[in-house]
């Protein structure tokens, strides 16, 4: 059967791309940043997930103010890079999982939650800044080290799923990629955040107590979390760090006790608070319940994660 061994926070600011597209990342400036990823590269090849799930926002890319789905499930075999403006990133298409996808969304949607189904659409920063952040660049006409199911969240227009629904989402995705027979390793990736605002007075706002706290809490206590409400986001995290409930998603598909296997923090990117977390479900850590192929012990994904020192927070 499948299982989620993992879930990644990542922040997904735009300039974190184009830093990387245009050959900035070793840069003062951008090596403080990219230097908080190497470890979880390393993390990340050690996993070897066979299908990573991103919680992202589109942002105005595949959809518009025609369209807004709350939480929209990419079941395609495919999704290109979008254009955003400035052409499409210079990054491969992403192949897609369409068989479990289609189970997730089958089974979720029979939990009543009523997802969107995609089966055609493009993806944005949102979703391959993170990609890029834990898989490292890759060569546009190479591939993505694993298939993706992309969840698309509104939280650009009122009004956004409020925390608990997100965090029970994350709760019906984990019972549906656990009943799923084929036996698969899986992270879920949470995206967006962490505190930061793009315009009007407080444009540049960045609240780190409050985002330090958050992560604590994600990490140890999530259930302080499910219920803040929207306007507490808004006033203490800036307008767009609403988008940190995408975090909760992410939780929610974990177990309610997880090891904090790293954690990076820095100010600014751009103008956003950048932060990232790698929360580890305990004792199963990837190990294949088939018998017939054990790829990975539970024993060998704990001496990786032992390996990655847990970076406590900066800044
Ligand atoms: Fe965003």
């Amino acid at each position: 059967m499948a299982r989620i061994v993992a879930g990644i926070g990542s922040s997904h600011v735009p300039a974190i791309g184009a830093a990387i597209d245009n050959g900035k990342t070793e840069e003062p400036y951008w090596k403080r940043v990219f230097s908080g990823f190497e470890k979880s590269q390393e993390w990340m090849r050690e996993t070897k997930p066979d299908v990573a799930i991103i919680v992202y926002n589109d942002h105005a890319s595949a959809f518009s103010v025609d369209l807004i789905p709350t939480f929209a499930l990419g079941c395609a075999a495919e999704f290109p890079p979008a254009d955003e403006g400035w052409g499409p990133r210079p990054v491969p298409v992403v192949q897609g999982h369409p068989a479990l996808a289609s189970h997730i969304a089958q089974s979720v949607i029979l939990d009543e939650f009523d997802l969107t189904i995609v089966n055609k659409m493009t993806v944005d920063h949102g979703m391959t800044v993170p990609m890029n952040l834990l898989f490292g660049k890759v060569d546009k006409n190479a591939h993505w080290p694993c298939p993706v199911i992309p969840l698309a969240v509104n939280v650009v227009m009122y009004p956004p799923p409020p925390g608990h629904r997100c965090f029970m989402l994350g709760r019906a995705i984990k019972k549906a990629v656990e009943s799923y027979p084929d036996d698969l390793k899986v992270v879920i990736f949470g995206t967006g955040g962490l505190s930061h605002q793009i315009s009007g007075p407080r444009a540049g706002l960045i609240n780190s107590k409050w985002d330090k706290a958050f992560l604590d809490n994600l990490s140890k206590d999530p259930q302080k979390l499910v219920r803040i409400p929207h306007v507490d986001y808004m006033r203490e995290a800036g307008a767009e760090g609403i988008e940190m409930v995408m975090w909760l998603i992410m939780r929610g598909a974990l177990d309610d006790k997880v090891d904090e296997v790293y954690r990076f923090y820095t100010v600014p990117a751009s103008n956003t608070a950048v932060g990232h977390i790698i929360l580890a479900n305990r004792g199963r850590g990837g190990a294949r319940k088939s018998a017939a192929k054990p790829k990975r012990s539970a024993g060998k994904l704990k001496r990786a994660a032992a390996r990655v020192k847990v970076e406590r927070i900066r800044g």
